[in-house]
């Protein structure tokens, strides 16, 4: 699977995007060590604290499915005009799971991609010291 194909899957996954308050959906695609992909979108809530970004739904189901592995993740915000960078918070529980040298692909159309990794996306992560 390569990026564009990738970035075409989260684009898919945010027709999935349940998001009444803001009208802006999110959709992740996570490419898992295995081939395989899974993916999540933006699930809001009308408590707004408890709305759940894509990338962790997508996260949090990969995980919760036993996979462990991943090789890259793609984020599709088609309601921006920009590409939209995944959150503080999902960039801390991406790299829970992912390397520094993961793949990170987010934008709003294919034809304005941004290619990054969680490593520049989340430096110094001394914390993964305290897994060894
Ligand atoms: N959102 C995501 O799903 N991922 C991000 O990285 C940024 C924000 C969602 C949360 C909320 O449903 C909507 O986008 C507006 O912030």
């Amino acid at each position: 699977m390569d990026i564009d194909g990738l970035f075409a899957r989260a684009l898919g996954a945010a027709s999935a995007s349940y998001s009444p308050y803001s009208h802006f959906r999110v959709g992740a695609a996570i490419l898992c060590a295995d081939d395989s992909i899974v993916t999540g979108a933006n699930v809001e809530n009308r408590s707004f604290g408890l709305t759940t970004c894509a990338e962790r739904n997508a996260l949090v189901s990969a995980v919760g499915q036993g996979k462990h592995k991943f090789s890259m993740i793609a984020i599709a915000t088609p309601d921006s005009d920009y590409p939209v960078s995944p959150c503080g918070a999902c960039r801390q529980a991406l790299s829970e799971f992912m390397g520094a040298e993961t793949p990170v692909v987010f934008g709003h159309s294919l034809k304005d991609i941004v290619v990054t990794t969680i490593g520049q996306l989340f430096p110094y992560d001394a914390l993964h010291e305290l897994a060894k």
